[in-house]
């Protein structure tokens, strides 16, 4: 029975095989227990004789047991560390890495370059009142202006206004975040305020939705001067260049008086328009002025004693500009095509 036991447990060609071994030699019913059990019926001579041979084998086949377990359990270890070996130095796929919009891009230059000259960064709605986005910048219900903007409207009744139903907007413009900088604070005030601006319109030049950056510099003895080197600083770093010229045409806006557009020279390098220089004409690129006194006294401080500029700029034509995109469209395709011609993808 020892060999025949010792044989099976060394047969044994895995964990469940080899406990089916035990159970038979040493568990109830096993055979080594059944033969234990004999020993309580035998003389005291014949125990003497039998029950060192029986505890003996017991111990063999419990011994064979354990290391024939530690065997398989050490071999099924190797073979699963086999299977899961990673090669290292296998070539891996690449995996795409997204980039930064250019829209983002200009946005982060802008905050810098205004940050060198003062400036905090501000933010307001989206949703706007038509106070903030229209009556406050002193364009009255009935004023011509409001055509020109092609506004979204949103239907809505002011939380705890009663009959009063006050029209809600997508903001058409970051102006209004001038009106949120003068009630929410303190002259003197140097902010830019860019995000996300909205008007029903949508052609080459123009989306639904679009983006601006709002100047604003609110203190005392502030004049178009003042205005001026801004732009004028603002424009050089942007398009990192000296030869930026910029020429200031009179114009009209209801909240600045007076009114500016102000455009910048280009030249004509190998068939390109490039900012710069003025032999090649001239690009509007932003609406400016000073802080009409009827704005300055809308949010509550004394137009006598304070005096601004501030200016609308769009950052998609910026960037198109900067990076010689010419379809405006093409930046809210999110198509990886597009981006990665003009270096914004990888
Ligand atoms: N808000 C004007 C626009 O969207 C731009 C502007 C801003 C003009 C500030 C003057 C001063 O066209």
């Amino acid at each position: 029975m020892r060999d025949a036991l010792l044989a099976a447990v060394s047969d044994a060609e895995g964990l469940e095989a080899l406990d089916a071994v035990r159970v038979e030699a040493l568990g109830k019913q096993g055979r080594i227990t059944q033969l234990l059990k004999t020993l309580g019926g035998m003389s005291p001579d014949e125990r003497q004789v039998r029950g060192p041979a029986i505890q003996g084998l017991r111990e063999a086949v419990t011994g064979a047991i354990a290391t024939r377990k530690a065997a398989l359990e050490q071999a099924a270890l190797d073979a699963r560390l086999a299977s899961e070996t990673i090669d290292l130095t296998l070539p891996v796929d690449a995996v795409p890495a997204g980039t930064i919009h250019p829209v983002s891009q200009v946005m982060d230059e802008l905050a810098e370059i205004f940050a060198d000259l003062g400036f905090a960064v501000a933010t307001g709605p989206e949703i706007e009142t038509d106070w903030h986005n229209f009556s406050a910048l002193n364009i009255p219900e009935t004023h011509p202006a409001r055509a020109m903007h092609d506004t979204f409207y949103l239907a809505g009744v002011e939380p705890g206004g009663d009959e009063a139903l006050v029209k809600r907007v997508l903001r058409t413009h970051t102006s209004p975040v001038q009106i949120r900088t003068m009630m929410g604070q303190q002259p003197p005030i140097r902010i830019i305020a860019p995000g996300r601006t909205y008007r029903s319109d949508s052609d080459a030049t123009h989306t639904p939705m679009f983006h601006q950056v709002e100047g604003l510099v609110i203190d005392k003895g502030i004049t178009l001067a003042h205005l001026k080197w801004t732009l004028e600083t603002f424009l050089k770093a942007f398009f990192e260049r000296d030869d930026i010229v910029l020429r200031l045409r009179p114009s009209y806006f209801p909240f600045t008086e007076p009114s500016a557009e102000v455009d910048v020279g280009y030249t004509i390098e190998k068939g390109k328009r490039v900012i710069g220089g003025s032999g090649g004409g001239w690009m509007e690129v932003l609406g400016s002025g000073m802080v009409h006194p009827k704005v300055i006294a809308a949010c509550g401080l004394d137009p006598d004693e304070w005096q601004g500029f501030a200016f609308g700029c769009g950052i998609d034509r910026l960037a198109m500009l900067k990076y010689g995109m010419d379809d405006l469209r093409a930046f809210f395709d999110g198509d990886i095509r597009w981006l990665k011609h003009y270096g914004f993808a990888s």
